[in-house]
Formats: structure tokens, C-alpha cells, sequence
């Protein structure tokens, strides 16, 4: 018997002014999709932008239902628009945070599991990782390179194939 402990990578940016100018006004794009989120049911409003290889943004928001699991996160509805619609473009970034209550106040969301297994397709499928931007709980923001380093003991199509 053996006890591992797994190291996650991750960079923590004290202010958003240390990111990279496009990340800035990526993260300031998901600050302004949580404004169309429709989150009647748990009034948590979530905003998510993806950044293209192209430099193309595409935004997008939680989507609820009152049969409750039929609704969307906003990174599934990001990502899932991008996949149906542009599928020969890369993923390079996707910048997550959410607007509790009715306020301006916004505050730091990481994906959610589904989620995570949805953006792990992608990197598997485009064959190149996805960097994530989250908000700090406390200020500023934390960033992954890959949604692998999310998901350390992941299911991925090279379980179910090989590779
Ligand atoms: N939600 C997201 O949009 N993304 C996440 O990663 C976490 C959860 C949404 C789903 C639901 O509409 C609300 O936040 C509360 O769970």
C-alpha cells in the first residue's frame, strides 16, 4: 500500500490587470453574460466567455428550467454553441464567474462536473488545452492551462479506445 498525493498546477494573478490584455477583457465579458442569465429558480447568475484561436469571443449564460435538470450551465451552453457551430475552431481560453442575487457583486464559480467532463471533450477533441480563468473568492483571479488539471483522474475517450 501506497499513499500518493496529486499536485494540481495553477497560477493565482493578484488583480486582473496582471493578466494578458485579451484575458482581461475576456474575464469582463463573463462579468457582462451573467446580466442575460435566466436564473429564476437559484438566482445565481453564471457568465462564461470562450475565447477563440481566432481571437473570436462567444459568451453565454446559465439557462434554467422548472424541471430543474433540464437546464444549462453557461459553460456547457459556451461550449456546446462553439462545438455545433464552429467545430473546426479552437477553444484557446473560457472565463467563468457568477453575479449572486440581483446586485453587481460578483463572485468566484469553478465548473461544476459536468461541466468539467464537457470542456475535457474538447480539449480531447481539438487536441489542445483549454486555459480557464476563475475569480478569487478573495480578489483577483486563478488560472489552469488545461481542464485536465481539473479533472487529475479523468475519463476521457482514451479510456473507452486506447490511444
Ligand atoms: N451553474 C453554472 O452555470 N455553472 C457552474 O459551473 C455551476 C453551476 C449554474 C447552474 C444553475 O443554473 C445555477 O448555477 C445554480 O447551480
Amino acid at each position: 500500500m501506497k499513499s500518493l498525493k496529486l499536485e494540481i498546477p495553477l497560477t493565482s494573478y493578484a488583480t486582473e490587470a496582471e493578466l494578458p490584455l485579451d484575458e482581461q477583457t475576456l474575464v469582463e465579458q463573463a462579468r457582462q453574460a451573467t446580466y442575460k442569465s435566466y436564473a429564476p429558480y437559484s438566482n445565481f447568475h453564471v457568465g462564461a466567455a470562450l475565447l477563440l484561436e481566432d481571437g473570436t469571443v462567444f459568451t453565454a449564460s446559465n439557462q434554467e428550467n422548472a424541471a430543474f435538470p433540464s437546464g444549462s450551465c453557461a459553460e456547457r451552453s459556451a461550449v456546446f454553441y462553439v462545438g455545433a457551430n464552429y467545430p473546426e475552431k479552437k477553444i484557446k481560453a473560457i472565463a467563468v464567474l457568477a453575479r449572486p442575487g440581483t446586485g453587481d457583486v460578483f463572485q468566484a464559480v469553478s465548473p461544476c462536473g459536468n461541466c468539467r467532463q464537457s470542456l475535457l471533450e474538447y480539449e480531447h477533441r481539438q487536441k489542445q488545452p483549454i486555459r480557464l480563468l476563475m475569480l478569487q473568492p478573495k480578489g483577483g483571479i486563478i488560472a489552469m492551462d488545461s481542464i485536465a488539471d481539473l479533472l487529475p483522474v479523468k475519463f476521457d475517450a482514451d479510456d473507452l479506445f486506447g490511444k
